[in-house]
């Protein structure tokens, strides 16, 4: 079973992926590491985001057992990792790392922006995980602020929604839900309620295919 999992910046799905992949057995893979680990290297290089060349290189050269652990979830290179995800070459490049993942024998889950719609468009079940602009940058706030990093609520939000349009509006796998998405708001959700649900609809579509 492949279950793809996408939405904006902090709606919930990577904690839902990741209670799905171990409710279900599956391995699980957070496709915005990709991203992010070639947005952390480029920077560490003094590189700008947007030097395409350098980027694509960096991504070609990327393996899944060479992925840092640590450093990739600041405001820095998470706001780098959204303009280096413009880029085609690097799409392409990031790709089938991305790809092979999903199609290992017994399956997988994957989330990130287009994995339902490019990645995975024959994924068993896709869930587009949103919620309030207000309360993600609210959520993405307290994790910056619990990793030390000093920011404020209002320029959280304004880079939410800068996020949120760069990745909405880019010309290649635009974040958007697969016509065949299932809906899942978080607004306001727990967590547990929140991956309740998700769970509700996979066991109703694997009801369904059985
Ligand atoms: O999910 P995240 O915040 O770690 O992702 C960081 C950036 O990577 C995001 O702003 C856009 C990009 N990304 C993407 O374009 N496609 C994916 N499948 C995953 C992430």
């Amino acid at each position: 079973m492949i279950i793809a999992v996408d939405g904006p910046l902090a709606a919930g799905k990577g904690t839902i992926a990741k209670a799905l992949a171990r409710h279900y057995g599956l391995p699980h893979m957070d496709t915005g590491k990709l991203y992010r680990s070639v947005a952390y290297r480029l920077l560490a290089l003094g590189k700008s985001p947007d030097d395409i060349v350098s980027a694509t290189q960096i991504a070609h050269g990327l393996s899944l057992d060479g992925i840092e652990d640590h450093n990739l979830r600041t405001a820095q290179v998470g706001a780098a990792a959204s303009v280096v995800a413009v880029h085609p070459s690097v799409r392409q490049a990031l790709y089938d790392l991305q790809r092979g993942f999903a199609l290992q024998p017994g399956g997988a889950v994957l989330d990130g922006r287009d994995i339902g719609t490019v990645v995975c468009p024959e994924a068993d079940v896709k869930l587009f995980v949103s919620a309030s602009s207000e309360e993600r940058a609210g959520r993405r706030l307290q994790e910056l602020l619990a990793q030390g990093e000093a920011i404020s609520y209002a320029d959280m939000l304004a880079q939410t929604l800068e996020r949120d349009a760069r990745d909405s509006g880019r010309v290649d796998a635009p974040l958007r839900p697969a016509e065949d998405a299932h809906l899942l708001d978080t607004t306001g959700l727990s967590i547990e309620a929140a991956v309740d649900k998700a769970r509700l609809i996979v066991d109703h579509i694997r009801l369904a295919k059985s």
